[in-house]
């Protein structure tokens, strides 16, 4: 990697986007925003750009990267499919792209080995954002970008979590204002199409796929299975303070150093040590502020122990959050 800039935020508009563009022409890494998280972006198919990527973010190699395309007619591209699988892509697309939704499909052997560490298979999205849609546009490129935070850690949901996180490892960082899913896309594997697996639940729920294919729901694994999903940890989005989780209205007393995370605001007085994710429980605007949350209070020296309610149900976004605190609560 070359000397990096001093000053690597660029502003969400035309001349910024303008620069970004240029960067990742040149080769460059750009952490560029998307309505999910931020993403550390370079060009999917020169492999130097690539491999930057992974030594940025510390990410092992086999852990594959999402190719991020402004169009569905850019997918062949990439993929190889079967006319059963174009019309489950197609009523996929229809619904859900641009947006939080990444598909697991047959790759052409064009796709870097890299960016799907060694699988024949590659992971597509179409993101919503329009700074990201306007970057994929002026730039030309397939950006593969997974999200811009050192690998296991929070992911970042606003610019600055991008540059407190990576700090000058991230040369250009493009602002595009906070995420407005605040979570990482649902994936779903595509590549039975008679049986499409949920690999990551995300933004878009189980139950809002399974109204689309009309079918019944794409299985959610139990348990991470690195054949089927590399990259799917046990530990992962883990602040480094210790979070512990408790079923909702179970949050132990505070005790002093410890913050307590609400999925609603609490009645009552209300203590510096309590925090809540919405104010009236709307669990949307929960996934939105999480990680931002969890930013803030690992911030905090004198925080040693962060307590959280987790939502009891698992449908819709809930069943992405929990997925999330889950495995960021993992030691
Ligand atoms: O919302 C998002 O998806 C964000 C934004 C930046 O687009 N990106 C993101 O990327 O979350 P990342 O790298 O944090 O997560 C990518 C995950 C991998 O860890 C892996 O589980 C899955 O996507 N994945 C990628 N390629 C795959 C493949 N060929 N087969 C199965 N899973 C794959
Ligand atoms: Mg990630």
């Amino acid at each position: 990697m070359d000397a990096l800039p001093s000053k690597p935020f660029l502003t969400g508009d035309e001349a910024g986007i303008a620069e970004a563009a240029a960067h990742l022409q040149a080769g460059k890494c750009v952490a560029a925003p998307t309505e999910t998280v931020y993403g550390l972006a370079a060009d999917a198919f020169n492999e130097a750009a690539v491999r930057d990527i992974f030594a940025i973010k510390s990410r092992p190699f086999i852990d594959p990267l999402i190719i991020h395309i402004h169009g569905l007619e850019q997918l062949a591209k990439l993929t190889s499919t079967t006319t059963e699988q174009d019309a489950t892509i197609q009523l996929l697309a229809e619904a859900f792209w641009p947006g939080p939704l990444t598909l697991v499909l047959p790759k052409r052997t064009e796709v870097l080995d890299l960016v799907t560490a060694n699988q024949s298979s590659v992971a597509v999205r179409c993101p919503a954002h329009p700074v990201m849609r306007k970057l994929l546009q002026v730039s030309n490129l397939f950006l593969a970008a997974p999200s811009a935070n050192p690998f296991g850690y929070i992911s970042p949901t606003t610019a600055q979590h991008v540059r407190d996180s990576l700090g000058d490892r991230c040369p250009y960082i493009l602002d595009g204002g906070p995420c407005e899913q605040g979570l990482e896309s649902t994936i779903v594997d595509l590549r039975n199409p008679a049986t499409p697996v949920l690999l990551r639940p995300g933004p878009i729920s189980r139950s809002e796929l399974e109204q689309v294919l009309g079918r019944s729901a794409p299985s959610p694994i139990a348990k991470p299975d690195p054949t089927l999903a590399p990259g799917q940890l046990e530990r992962h989005y883990s602040p480094r303070t210790r979070l512990t989780l408790h079923a909702v209205g179970k949050l132990p007393p505070p005790l002093k150093q410890e913050a307590q995370i609400f999925l609603q605001r609490p009645s009552g007085e209300i203590e510096d040590s309590q925090y809540w994710l919405s104010e009236d429980g709307n669990l949307k605007e929960a996934a939105h502020n999480l990680f931002a949350l969890l930013h803030t209070l690992d911030d905090q020296p004198e925080i040693v122990d962060i307590h959280c309610e987790m939502p009891d149900t698992a449908t819709g976004v809930a069943d992405a959050i929990r997925d999330r605190l889950i495995r960021a609560s993992k030691r």
